[in-house]
């Protein structure tokens, strides 16, 4: 078996194994439950991280992909240019109900924003349109998205 290979979790060192996803790595041994777990195939968008500043789904990515990499879980989002003006904005709209999908739609956005700080509403549709949600209807968050634009 190959030796663990660092990356940063939210700014601290970590460790994964090469063959082993990133979200399994991130929920069952590094104790950041608040990534969620949905599908497990790159579907639903829970599980969505930052890496390197892009919004990822960690249920598709191996431990050799994350390999000296940044990654950043929504507990680390308060730490972001953006994260502050984002929380208060999903707040403020009382953007989600039940919250499962919370963390992996606010990763999204928070990579959204970072990378473009004026997305305009298609481009804020298009960025969360691997983010499910069973009980909002959307609206809200994309209320909610479109308050922390602007
Ligand atoms: Fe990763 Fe659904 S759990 S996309």
């Amino acid at each position: 078996m190959s030796p663990p290979l660092a990356f940063t979790l939210n700014g601290a060192p970590a460790t994964i194994d090469a063959e082993e996803t990133l979200l399994d790595a991130l929920r069952e041994r590094l104790g950041a439950t608040e990534v969620k777990a949905g599908c497990a195939i790159g579907r639903c968008g829970a599980c969505t991280v930052l890496l390197d500043g892009a919004a990822v789904n960690a249920c598709l990515l191996s431990g050799w992909q994350v390999a000296g990499r940044a990654i950043t879980t929504i507990a680390g989002l308060a730490a972001l240019p953006v994260g502050e003006t984002l929380a208060a904005a999903m707040e403020e709209e009382n953007a989600f109900q039940c919250g499962y999908c919370a963390p992996g739609m606010m990763m999204s956005l928070a990579g959204l924003l970072a990378a473009r700080p004026l997305p305009d509403d298609a481009r804020i549709a298009e960025a969360l349109e691997g983010n499910l949600c069973r009980c909002t209807g959307y609206h809200s968050i994309l209320r909610g998205a479109r308050t922390a634009r602007d």
